[in-house]
């Protein structure tokens, strides 16, 4: 099933430009997570916390918001311009890994913000523990999609690293 229609350019710079910043966005999570579970314990309980632990966790906050509009902005830019081809010379099986590791990551970066901002501004425990839950399985997909991106290179040979840091390039 062909998710939209390949187009014969590379990925636009858009694409790639957002592709790299939800990279840096999710390693700011990564480092400021603990203190956003500080900000948002002490916050129910009704407690105070640090400086540090206040601008840590509304950075997670402005980060994770970040996250949730690349991720949206670039799959409208992928739906409305199309992706670049899958390699001819890859194998079925390792394609179609791709393609559902993409949509699960695409899933996970648009419902775990969303989550974590019911949980935030709705101060509702539950939403919390879904954004938490989808931690693991989103660094699983990533640590699958990178050695992915690693085998396209250095396995298959095929130019798809270089595009995704490259605009244009097929
Ligand atoms: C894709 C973007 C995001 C990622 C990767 C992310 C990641 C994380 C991680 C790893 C935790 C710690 C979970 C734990 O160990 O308890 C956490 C907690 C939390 N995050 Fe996010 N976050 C994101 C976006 C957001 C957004 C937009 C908000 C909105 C305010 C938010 C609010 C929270 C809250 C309230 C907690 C505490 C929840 C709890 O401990 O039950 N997050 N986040
Ligand atoms: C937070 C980490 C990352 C996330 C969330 C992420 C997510 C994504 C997503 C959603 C796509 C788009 C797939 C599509 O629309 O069809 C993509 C493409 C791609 N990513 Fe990542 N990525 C991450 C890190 C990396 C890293 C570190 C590398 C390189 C080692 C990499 C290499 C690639 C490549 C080569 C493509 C293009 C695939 C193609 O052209 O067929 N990604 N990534």
């Amino acid at each position: 099933m062909a998710i939209s229609a390949p187009r014969s350019r590379g990925w636009s710079t858009l694409s790639v430009v957002l592709h790299w910043a939800i990279v840096v966005l999710i390693v700011v999570q990564f480092i400021n997570h603990e203190w956003m579970v500080d900000l948002w314990r002490a916050t129910r309980r009704g407690a105070e916390v640090d400086a540090t632990t206040q601008t840590a966790g509304w950075a997670h906050v402005v980060a994770g918001s970040l996250v949730l509009l690349a991720a949206l902005l670039r799959l409208w830019d992928r739906f409305a311009h199309g992706r670049p081809p899958y390699p001819a010379e890859e194998p079925t099986w390792s394609l179609w890994l791709a393609r559902i590791t993409h949509a699960l990551i695409y899933a996970i970066l648009i419902l775990m913000p969303i989550a974590g901002l019911i949980a935030w501004f709705g101060m509702i425990g539950e939403a919390g523990e879904i954004h938490e839950f989808m931690w693991t399985p989103l660094l699983v997909l990533i640590g699958l999609h990178v050695i992915g991106a690693l085998a396209q290179q250095f396995w298959f040979r095929t130019g798809v690293l270089k595009r995704i840091f490259v605009p244009g390039t097929v």
